[in-house]
């Protein structure tokens, strides 16, 4: 059964990113969202993991308010005006790498410790967007050093997390979300705009998703199509 209750109301964090405003587009012709706040590090209530006291303060802002049955974390990062992604052990560096882990691992990791105290504790979602390439089973290729241990760490972050929530809020599902590849800034440098799916398109995908899930999916590491992936 379906976790997220109609009416609901959802949080969109990243909503200034390609998949975080289409999120927030659909949400906003909802029938069953009743209201879908947008933040990010330039919006009301910003949220920058650049500075990470500014989760806990996001957070706080909305302490006094009705609860959220769905949160979709969409922050990340592929590459930076600095570097892109090693092809090599020898582009290794502990510049990129400490990034990376910042905005992809130890961000959502908090921010799962914060805003999951706003989930309303009889039903609800919260999902952070990961990445296949995270999967330390599923690595075929090599590369990427920084991204891949990135969301493989956040993958663990997550996978943590669920299992303690499902001892003190049962019907709260914390899932990583897999969006395949889309077309966007972060996949642009890569082909995105020819390879990349229209970011309504996997938002959508997304979304039926999420609807789909119960109680006993928390902790998985599940793709736009449902499909289970290894972690
Ligand atoms: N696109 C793909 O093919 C693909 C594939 C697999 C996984 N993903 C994952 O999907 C998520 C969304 O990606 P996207 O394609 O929508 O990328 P995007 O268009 O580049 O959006 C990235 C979002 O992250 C935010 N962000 C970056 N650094 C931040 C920081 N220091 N503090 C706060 N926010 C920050 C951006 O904010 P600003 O607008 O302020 O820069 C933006 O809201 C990411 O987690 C990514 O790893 C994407």
């Amino acid at each position: 059964m379906s976790l997220i209750p109609n009416p609901f109301r959802a949080l969109v964090i990243g909503s200034s990113g390609t998949i975080g405003s289409a999120f927030v587009e659909l949400l906003e012709q909802h029938p069953a969202c009743m209201e879908v706040i947008g933040i990010h590090r330039n919006s009301a209530n910003p949220i920058d993991y650049q500075d990470l006291s500014t989760i806990e303060a996001a957070a706080k802002a909305f302490s006094d308010k009705p609860p959220f049955q769905l949160i979709i974390n969409t922050i990340g990062i592929l590459h930076c005006a600095d570097w892109m992604p090693e092809k090599k052990l020898d582009d290794l560096n502990a510049e990129q790498l400490q990034m990376l882990m910042q905005i992809n691992a130890i961000g959502p990791g908090l921010t799962i410790k914060y805003f999951s105290k706003l989930l309303d504790s009889n039903n609800s979602v919260m999902a952070t967007l990961s990445a296949k390439v995270g999967s330390i089973e599923d690595n075929r290729l090599g590369g990427w050093y920084s991204y891949r241990a990135s969301k493989a760490a956040l993958n663990m972050l997550i996978k943590t997390a669920s299992i303690e929530c499902s001892r003190t809020k049962p019907n709260n599902a914390l899932v990583a979300l897999h969006p395949g590849t889309v077309n966007s800034r972060l996949s642009k440098p890569f082909k995105g705009e020819q390879i990349g799916r229209p970011p309504l398109e996997a938002a959508q995908d997304m979304l039926n998703v999420l609807f789909t899930l119960g109680k006993e999916d928390s902790g998985s590491f599940i793709t736009y199509s449902g499909e289970r992936l290894p972690w």
